[in-house]
């Protein structure tokens, strides 16, 4: 068993830059590509922390097969700090148990929380796979949170979980979670979910500090973790270097949020009184097929632009160009109608595009998305947007919106370099919720409200 992280001697030095906690990223022990029969010997067993309360590095021999556990429960003793990492989990199961496999045992993907004296505190184990032939579901799901003294309430789930109601969501609806740790090993896709970009969303829709560790695996387009609290980033992307970060950061243990915030300055702003306007006056709007076009007002008038169709994330977007130096864009599909009013100070030579899109996501996973996303094409053809690109030089100071049939929704952006900004605003107006920016420091690689209908999956 290779353990090459673990130096004793890094966690003493975190220890005295009076490190709390550290997550480590999934699959980082065990690593990629098993059958359920190939990663059997790197399985450890793990009795449950609500039976058992154990200290793997103070007793060692209490259970067989826990030599990874004794390692990382270590390294928390050692460290005096909060450990959580993830780890292949085997439990013997009857025949008797109707969910026992053939095998006569489980198999689970399990995050650990070690205490900073090494005790097992809890496990979580992932409950949406994405497609690891290794592993079991548990047949019933995990809601976990555990207790710390240096900052209350943790939350934790596990990569895909991130997209799914259960656990993710119903956790914490369900309990004051302020933070949340996040082992991913998570394959970078563009232009909507990027890791650092749907961690950081997420911190963002349910005000709370994210401690995302990627798995750094670049040629599997795996890296970007993240330190997120809803207003700043600290984060780590990087698809050249093979080797990995640790981020250290110091964060407030009551994040302050960002959504609902009534920037009562900002009403003042003209473009706010300009897209409160266009909000409160939709009936100017006369409808063409799936098109809607909206000459309110002559100053933002511009020529109707075409609409056309294009494939971002392998699903079918229906986008409009946003040319010029400003404008106001609408596009619809289905049930929901997306708005983009924006300025640019000057043109770049790149082709920008506000795209819709409102329908079941089917290609590796299941999962129902209503998605308005201004987003920079690949190339100057149309079919070129939704492509990866990482790199931009538009400025764009916008509002964007879309009538949502869901409360659950990621407000994705993304800039030039894989850099994360800040939206001004965010939030509800008229039935339609909203994300607004200006004064963007860097080129624009997506803007994006990405939302859930968890119950269409
Ligand atoms: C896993 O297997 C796939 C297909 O067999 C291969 O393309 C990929 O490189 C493998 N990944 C690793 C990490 O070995
Ligand atoms: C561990 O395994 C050994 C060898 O199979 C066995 O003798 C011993 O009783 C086991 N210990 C525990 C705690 O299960
Ligand atoms: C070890 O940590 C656990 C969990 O934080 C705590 O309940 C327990 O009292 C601690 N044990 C000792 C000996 O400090
Ligand atoms: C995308 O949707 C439009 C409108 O429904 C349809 O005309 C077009 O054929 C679709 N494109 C693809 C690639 O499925
Ligand atoms: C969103 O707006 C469009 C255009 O006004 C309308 O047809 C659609 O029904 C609206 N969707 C919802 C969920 O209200």
């Amino acid at each position: 068993m290779l353990l090459s992280w673990n130096r004793a001697s890094c966690f003493l030095t975190l220890r005295a830059l009076g490190v709390q906690i550290i997550v480590f990223p999934e699959d980082g022990i065990h690593g990629f590509n098993f059958t359920r029969t190939s990663i059997y010997p790197f399985l450890d067993f793990m009795p449950s922390p609500q039976l058992v309360r154990w200290n793997p590095c103070l007793e060692p021999h209490r259970f067989n097969d826990t030599e990874v556990l004794q390692r990382l429960s270590c390294m928390a003793l050692k460290g005096k700090m909060f450990l959580v990492a993830n780890l292949g989990i085997k439990q013997p199961c009857l025949s008797s148990d109707p969910g026992c496999p053939s095998d006569g045992r489980y198999q689970f993907n399990t995050n650990v929380v070690f205490s900073s004296n090494g005790t097992l505190v809890d496990r979580y184990r992932k409950h949406n796979l994405y497609f690891e032939a290794a592993f079991d579901t548990p047949l019933k799901v995990d809601y976990i949170t555990f207790d710390t003294p240096f900052a209350g309430k943790f939350g934790i789930f596990t990569c895909f979980d991130i997209l799914f109601f259960d656990p993710a969501v119903r956790l914490l609806r369900a309990s004051a979670v302020k933070h949340v740790v996040y082992p991913t090993a998570w394959m970078n896709q563009l232009p909507l979910l990027a890791a650092i970009e749907i961690q950081k969303a997420f911190a963002i829709a349910f005000g709370v500090n994210v401690l995302a560790a990627n798995i750094h695996h670049p040629s599997l387009g795996m890296t970007g973790s993240g330190i997120h609290t809803p207003l700043k980033s600290f984060w780590y992307h990087d698809m050249e270097d093979p080797k990995g970060h640790l981020i250290i950061a110091q964060v407030d243990k009551s994040p302050q949020g960002l959504v609902g915030t009534e920037n009562a300055a900002g009403k003042m702003d003209p473009t706010h009184s300009k897209f409160l306007k266009i909000l409160s006056s939709s009936p100017h709007c006369e409808k063409d097929a799936q098109e809607v076009h909206c000459d309110e007002d002559a100053e933002w008038n511009m020529n109707t632009p075409p609409m056309f169709h294009s494939e971002m994330m392998y699903d079918n977007f229906t986008l409009v160009p946003a040319w010029g130096k400003k404008g106001y864009l609408q596009v619809c599909s289905n049930s929901l109608c997306c708005h983009l009013l924006y300025k640019r100070p000057t043109l770049s030579k790149e082709l920008y595009a506000l795209g819709v899109f409102d329908g079941l996501h089917t290609v590796h996973g299941t999962y129902y998305i209503q998605v308005c996303a201004l987003v920079k094409c690949g190339g100057l053809g149309f079919h070129t947007c939704g492509q990866e690109i990482t790199e931009a030089s538009g400025i764009f100071e916008f509002h964007l919106w879309g009538n949502f049939s869901t409360s659950y929704i990621f407000p994705l952006f993304l800039t030039s370099g894989m850099t994360l900004e800040i939206p001004d605003q965010l939030g509800w107006e008229n039935d339609h919720y909203f994300m607004r920016k200006s004064g963007l420091s860097s080129g624009l690689v997506t803007a994006a409200l990405y939302g859930r209908l968890y119950e269409r999956n």
